[in-house]
This record gives C-alpha cells, structure tokens and sequence, in this order.
C-alpha cells in the first residue's frame, strides 16, 4: 500500500497530505514536551485523547460558527483537516493569572484578572516562541492589523465558548493558546482556529479544588498526564465514563 506523504513534523502532531486537495490528515502523537523540547516524555493514550478533545472543541466551535480546520475524525489518532496558511503567531487568552504571566509581571498564581487578556506569541522555536507586540507582528510582516483583529476576535469567542464548556462540567478555564490560519475561498481570505485545543494548549483547574487537569501535571511534575487529560474527556462525556487510558479496549455497555 502507497504511503501517505508526510508535510510536517511537529512536537506533538504530524501532518500528512489529504485526501482532496485543500485538505490534510492531521495524527496526534503521544509525545510530550515543555520548556521548548527540554523535557520530553511519551505518554501512553495522550494522542487518542488529544485528538478526541481536540474534535470535541474544534466541532463544536464550528456548530456556533467560529470557523476552524476541523472537517471530521478519521480514527483513534487521526483527524481530516482544511490545509490552511499558518499566522506565524501564537495567541494565547488568560483569566487567571498562571504561568509566564505570573512569572513576569510578579501577580499570584490563581488570580482573577480584570478581563481577559489577549497575548501574542512569535512561533520560533530556536527564540524560544518570544512575548511580541501587534506593533511587532504587523511591522516584520507577520500578519496584518486587519488579521490581527479578526485573531483578537476569534480568540475571544473561543475564550467564552470554552470557560462555559468547563465551567458546565467543573473545571476552571484559566488560559489558553490557539493557532489561527488563512484559507482563501477563491479572491477571498479569512482566518479560522487551526492546530488543536487540547489540555496541551489550556490550563485547567478543577473548580472546587484547583487539581491541574492540563499539561502542567507534566510540565511540573504533578503526576499522571494520562489520567489528567481522562479526567477531562470523561467529565465533557466524550470517553465511556468506566473508561481509564484509551490505550487498552474498554467494554462499553
Ligand atoms: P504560559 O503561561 O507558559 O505563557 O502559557 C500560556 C498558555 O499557553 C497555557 O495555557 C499553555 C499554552 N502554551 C502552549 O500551548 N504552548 C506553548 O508553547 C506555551 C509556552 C504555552
Ligand atoms: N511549548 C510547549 C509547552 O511548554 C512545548 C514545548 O515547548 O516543548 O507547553
């Protein structure tokens, strides 16, 4: 059998040519890294899980019509994906001061902020993906201000889509970071959600007693990925809720 072509490697994904022009199969790997690939691990079942939330999100958003990639699932690791032109640009949403923020500006972790705050990321990896300014961005030609505030936008309707989500099933959603891409329907362009949203890409703390349900388990070694991210996908209904790892069939009723 002819094998697929592969177009990228990430650290967490690989993208391999779709089916249809316009169109790429995107599979989740069960690597995990943090602090730029410094610590690197392979997590039984983290791209089954991945891919299933990431649907779960991404399907979701499109249904209230915040346009992403997502076409459909393909399997337990792979999913068909709209081939888009990738903003060199991570936009990350923060409620709660955690993380780098925290760390910078000297602010508590787990507390409120006053709105959400919108951050640019510049994704290169050998800069270590440095804090950047839309002066920046539209300076050196990253994106325009026209993408820039199309980007603010979407980052801001996934923001309230997904703390209503996890905050339906008990689960704070404390920040996050999405991807955005360009797709050109004949002469005219736009900017949908690309890449994934997964407990890779968010903090997730659990409402009542603040468990990291995200990648900082891993990040901080706060225990089992695996069982964080089952966690999640158990309480948003998209595993058996007898289910633990995905790695091992699980009889369902
Ligand atoms: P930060 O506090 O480390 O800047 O992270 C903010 C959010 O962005 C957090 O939810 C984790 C996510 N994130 C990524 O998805 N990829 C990254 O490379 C980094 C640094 C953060
Ligand atoms: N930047 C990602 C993280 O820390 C992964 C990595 O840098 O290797 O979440």
């Amino acid at each position: 059998m002819a094998r697929r072509t592969k177009v990228y490697e990430g650290k967490a994904k690989v993208l391999y040519e779709g089916p249809e022009p316009g169109t790429l199969v995107q599979y989740f790997k069960d690597d995990a890294t943090a602090f730029n690939a410094e610590k690197k691990a392979v997590v039984d079942g983290k791209g089954v899980l991945n891919n299933r939330l990431s649907e779960f999100f991404m399907a979701g958003l499109n249904a209230i019509g915040v346009p992403t990639h997502f076409i459909r699932r393909i399997n337990m690791r792979e999913q068909l994906i709209r081939a888009v032109e990738m903003i060199p640009v991570e936009v990350v949403v923060r409620n709660v001061a955690a993380g780098s923020l925290s760390k910078r500006l000297g602010i508590e972790e787990g507390t409120a902020l006053p709105r959400p705050i919108v951050e640019f990321y510049f994704k290169d990896d050998a800069l270590g993906d440095p804090l950047v300014s839309e002066e920046h961005i539209v300076a050196f030609g990253w994106a325009s201000q026209q993408d820039l505030d199309d980007m603010v936008s979407l980052a801001l309707r996934v923001n309230d889509f997904l703390s209503g989500v996890m905050l339906g099933v008990g689960i704070r959603l404390v920040d996050f970071k999405i991807e955005v891409g360009r797709i050109w329907d004949g002469d005219f362009q736009r900017l949908i959600v690309a890449d994934e949203i997964s407990p890779d890409s968010c903090r997730l703390w659990d409402v009542k007693t603040g468990q990291r349900l995200d990648k900082d388990v891993f990040r901080r070694d706060l225990g089992d990925l695996a069982d964080a991210y089952t966690e999640v996908a158990r309480r948003l209904g998209v595993l058996p809720s007898n289910a633990t790892h995905l790695t091992k069939p699980t009889l369902i009723n």
